[in-house]
């Protein structure tokens, strides 16, 4: 297999290597991608390419502003691009389906935990995803206790979501993404809020996922701990990508 010597996971998008050889098809990839929110002046991505292969785990890094949670939405298609391609499994995702398909395997953590929890009670919001997808309320209960342990917050189970603290809300964001049981991770600044005890968890968890990876953070320490490589936004554009080691 080759993907030539500047080619590090984030950048790659699949086919055949120069020798041949069948290369690992992405889990989920952009090419060539482009889009601006209404009303916005420049664009909040630009001819972006990225691509997250199974086991990939990738840090993006970037000023406020440049770009990286616009990236992480069009990788789950929660924002139409106006130019470019959004592949999943090796097919361009167009319909529905396809949208439904990709978001079963790609689980996004939102930035902003409001975004994500929106039923009455954590264990209601844990369980939402894996009721949605047809598994019966035993079931999906019964991964969601099980989320919440692997998180330590079993504790937090029977909680009213919007009296969580800024900190709780965070880990119970991923644990709603955890619960789908996704083959890859969209994480955008996930230790935001969180204590020291926290974070260490978190990144303990992360290191030892064999998850796909993609870590959106300022935490530069995080990034360094848990990723292979480092993606680094300006403008709406990927500006670099490395191996984490000479990135940070
Ligand atoms: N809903 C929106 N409507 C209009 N413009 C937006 C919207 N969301 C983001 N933008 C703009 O798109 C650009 C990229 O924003 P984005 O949120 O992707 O940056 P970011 O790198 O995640 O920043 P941060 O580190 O602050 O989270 C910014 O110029 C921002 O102002
Ligand atoms: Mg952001």
């Amino acid at each position: 297999m080759s993907w030539g010597a500047s080619a590090w996971p984030g950048t790659r998008t699949g086919g055949p290597g120069q020798d041949g050889s069948v290369l690992t098809v992405p889990i989920v990839a952009l090419e060539e991608a482009s889009f601006a929110y209404p009303n916005q002046s420049g664009q909040a991505l630009c001819q972006v390419e990225f691509a997250l292969g199974p086991g990939d785990k990738i840090g993006v890094i970037g000023d406020n502003g440049s770009g990286k949670t616009s990236l992480l939405l069009a990788l789950v298609g929660l924002r139409p691009l106006a130019a470019g391609r959004l592949i999943h499994g090796g097919r361009e995702v167009r319909k529905p389906g396809q949208y439904h398909a990709l978001r079963r395997d790609v689980g996004l953590v939102f930035q902003n935990c409001d975004d994500q929890l929106f039923s009455p009670t954590v264990i209601e919001d844990v369980a939402f995803g894996p009721l949605n997808v047809g598994l019966s309320l035993d079931k999906a209960l019964a991964i969601a206790r099980e989320t919440l342990d692997v998180l330590h917050i079993g504790h937090l189970e029977g909680c009213l979501t919007h009296t969580l603290s800024g900190g709780q809300k965070r880990i119970v964001s991923l644990a709603t993404a955890l619960a789908m049981k996704p083959k890859a991770l969209l994480l955008d600044e996930p230790t935001n809020d969180l204590d020291r005890k926290t974070r260490a968890m978190v990144q303990e968890f992360l290191l030892h996922s064999d998850l796909a990876l993609v870590l959106v953070s300022h935490d530069h320490s995080l990034v360094r701990a848990v990723t292979t490589s480092v993606v680094c936004m300006e403008g709406g554009r990927v500006l670099s990508s490395q191996p984490t080691m000479a990135a940070l």
